[in-house]
């Protein structure tokens, strides 16, 4: 579709002005302004935290913060990112570590410092309630963390305006990293299959994969079953695809 017929508004992007058509988001509005995106590009779907922008709206004094791929430009916007946040990520080795009370504020003690202002949960775009799992990592629960910050995309903008210089979503990973080693138990049937991936059971079965055409391929993998994203218990109808196939 072309522009005729759409209405232009101005917005400012670090300071420039530029017309853009209504209905875009930030991202593609700077795409039309001539920008070309190296950094601060990921997923464009909201998944991948690369694109993080800071904006002001006329009439109102706060600095708000969205993600460029989702929202839509708005007129007389004016915008800035960053393309990268320098967060603090500790160095340690997982397999070490115990999910012993404690834990992340070790690793991490500047979660003492928090002073409970809340700026963290007010500019998070996944509308995370940051202050809340910052206080749960305080009090040592790892696995109330690692639910509270699941949707973490690692945008970095919680840590930006951190006055107590928390790097929040480092926290948070390392709460589900432990989470996920130490605590939460094999789903039925993983280690079975990691023993068979070990013995080489599927060595051939990659092998023949490899082997065919694009559109041999496309025809196996469209015939794959899915796992549903919300099962208690699900196994496969045909537990031996593709093997069984070759
Ligand atoms: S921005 Fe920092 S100091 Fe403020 S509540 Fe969040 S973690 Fe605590
Ligand atoms: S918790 Fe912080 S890093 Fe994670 S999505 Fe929210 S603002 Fe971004
Ligand atoms: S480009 Fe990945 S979240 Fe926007």
């Amino acid at each position: 579709m072309g522009d005729q017929g759409r209405r232009f508004f101005s917005i400012y992007i670090f300071g420039k002005k530029y017309q853009v058509p209504e209905g875009l988001t930030i991202q593609k509005a700077m795409e039309f302004a001539g920008y070309q995106f190296i950094r601060s590009c990921g997923c464009r779907g909201g998944i991948c935290g690369a694109c993080f922008t800071e904006y002001r709206t006329p009439g109102s004094y706060q600095l708000k913060g969205a993600l460029a791929c989702q929202a839509l430009a708005e007129p007389e916007m004016r915008i800035t990112q960053s393309p990268f946040v320098p967060m603090h990520r500790a160095d340690y080795h997982l397999e070490a570590l115990r999910a012993q009370p404690g834990i992340l504020g070790k690793i991490y003690p500047e979660i003492y410092r928090c002073l409970q202002c809340n700026t963290c949960t007010r500019i998070c775009p996944m509308e995370i309630d940051v202050m809340d799992y910052i206080a749960h990592a305080i009090r040592g629960d790892i696995e109330k963390v690692a639910h509270l910050s699941f949707q973490c995309i690692l945008c970095g903008a919680c840590a930006a305006r951190c006055p107590a210089e928390i790097s929040q979503p480092y926290v948070a990973l390392l709460a589900r990293r432990i989470y996920g080693r130490h605590i939460l138990s094999l789903p039925a049937g993983l280690e079975q299959r990691i023993s068979d991936i070990k013995s080489g059971r599927y060595h051939r079965v990659l092998e023949r994969l490899t082997q065919l055409q694009i559109e041999e391929l496309m025809r196996v993998y469209i015939q794959r079953e899915q796992e549903p994203q919300e099962a208690d218990r699900w196994v496969p109808k045909n537990p031996n695809f593709p093997e069984d196939l070759f």
